[in-house]
């Protein structure tokens, strides 16, 4: 019976036959004993496998192809270790080998000591391979406990997880960053009357598009079930080539009758209070190694955003601490101006040093489902911003008011007539309801402390890039 690698890092049961399979990590050793490193993705740790000479001469182990990526099966006792580092090791008795990788060839080699390690940069371009290496192996893990994190907090608090639409005929944002879906000719579609592509003669009878958010769909759901929340994935088609953006990202977007802002708020804080507690108790491995590797105050950090709390302000209260600050920005701030990222993180780094929620932005600003405040400036609209993220989470309290809502669509030139169902939730038993979204992968870059949100999904979706 095969063991995973960390089950048996954890055994205290000794002096057993074990079996494990997975990845040569590496290979070293004299001529009377060879020690293995074996990873299986079970956790951050490889087992140690130690190899006498009388059974495994460094040669046969060379021909049989037992060195750095082969996949093996590992047959043996499992005893306590002499060595640094590690309680228990593997005393092999049997080595078979699956698939050997060629030295030459194989790009995760480890390098001489007088050559830099592979960066990340050129770790994207074989992003297929990358898994493989201690520092994906951790954010893929982190990445998983945080969707289980995700549920748990949801489901443990009477939230409906909601699956909402990915093909969608509208846009959620009205900011028309999206890409469009169709399966007309791309060398002769059929145009209509005024010489533009015909939609109508399209798949669904109309043009759709990529969703943007699940939002609107969860506030149509929210309206029946209450609390609810969705997490899937959603698309971008805006051209900002940061490290902050992907144009395929997923998103947790929670929507709740009966909350106005401050409850808003404080869910916002809860929730990612209770995601960064969960990653420190259950990924410490894991966040160990990137605190050492990469960013030696992420713990620290961590920490702090767990025991703090976050500071809230307006809008209006931020661009005067903006306007007076002593820092000379590249964008100049003035009331009813975007916030750049360069503001964000100067609110949050330098001026109150903890994570901020700023609330009530002009209107013209932002999206059109926002509620108006009094004040008919600024609505009921709220970012947490985040210490090297900036903005982590965008919601806001819903317009309810029919009249209203339709007057800032006309405003924003969001058509009345494919959101005739949004609509219908303020027509008939239209009630108060807020919700934000959270970017995971703005998370996951929070949590692992990585610089660069290309290294924190799989296969990154950005400008100029999907080749996996
Ligand atoms: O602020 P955004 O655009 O808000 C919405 O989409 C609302 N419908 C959410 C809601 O109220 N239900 O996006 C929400 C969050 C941002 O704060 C950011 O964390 C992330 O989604 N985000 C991106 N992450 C990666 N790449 C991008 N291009 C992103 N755009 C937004
Ligand atoms: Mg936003």
């Amino acid at each position: 019976r095969r063991t995973s690698v960390q089950d048996l890092l954890r055994s205290t049961e000794l002096d057993r036959e074990v079996l494990v399979k997975g990845w040569v990590r590496t290979r070293r050793g004299n001529k009377y004993v060879q020690f293995i490193s074996v990873n299986d993705g079970s956790g951050f740790n490889s087992i140690q496998v130690v190899a006498n000479a009388e059974l495994f001469p460094e040669e046969k182990l060379k021909a049989d192809g037992v060195d750095n990526g082969a996949a093996v099966a590992v047959r043996g006792k499992l005893v306590a270790s002499q060595g640094k580092g590690q309680s228990v090791e593997i005393q092999a008795e049997e080595i078979t080998v699956y698939g050997t990788a060629d030295q030459e060839s194989y790009p995760l080699q480890k390098r001489p000591k007088d050559q830099k390690g592979i960066s990340l940069e050129e770790l994207r371009k074989i992003a297929h391979l990358r898994p493989r290496t201690n520092t994906f192996g951790a954010v893929l893990r982190i990445r998983h406990a945080m969707s289980f994190a995700v549920h748990q907090y949801f489901n443990s608090h009477g939230y409906f997880y909601i699956h909402t639409p990915i093909i969608t005929g509208s846009d959620a944002e009205g900011a028309g960053q999206m890409f469009r879906v169709t399966t007309l000719s791309d060398t002769k579609p059929p145009l209509n009357e005024a010489g533009a592509v015909d939609y109508s003669q399209d798949f669904f009878g109309k043009a759709t598009n990529l969703t943007v958010s699940g939002q609107l769909e969860g506030e149509v759901a929210a309206m029946a079930l209450g609390k609810v929340y969705t997490f899937g994935p959603t698309f971008r088609a805006e051209n900002s080539n940061t490290a902050r953006h992907l144009a395929e990202f997923w998103m947790i977007e929670p929507e709740v009758a009966f909350f106005d802002l401050q409850d808003n708020m404080d869910l916002a804080e809860d929730f990612l209070k209770s995601l960064v507690r969960y990653a420190l108790e259950h990924c410490p491995d894991d966040l160990q190694f990137l605190n050492d590797q990469y960013d030696k105050e992420l713990l620290s950090r961590l920490k702090f955003v767990v025991d703090n709390d976050f500071q809230r302000l307006t809008y209006t209260e931020a661009v005067e601490i903006l306007k007076s600050a002593k820092q000379k920005f590249e964008f100049p701030v003035d009331w009813g101006t975007d916030l750049q990222s360069e503001h964000e993180r100067y609110l949050v780094e330098k001026h109150f040093k903890k994570p901020v929620i700023l609330t009530n932005y002009p209107k013209d600003i932002k999206a059109f489902y926002m509620k108006l405040d009094e004040d008919g400036r600024t609505v009921r609209a709220m970012d947490v911003l985040f210490p090297g993220i900036g903005e982590i989470i965008g919601g806001s309290q819903r317009e309810d008011d029919l009249q209203k809502l339709q007057q800032r669509m006309q405003e924003m030139h969001v058509p009345e007539e494919d959101l005739w169902w949004y609509l219908d939730t303020r027509r008939f038993g239209s009630a108060p309801h807020a919700g934000f979204g959270l970017g995971f992968e703005r998370l996951i870059l929070f949590i692992t402390g990585m610089a660069n949100i290309r290294d924190v999904i799989p296969f990154p979706r950005f400008p100029k890039s999907a080749e996996f």
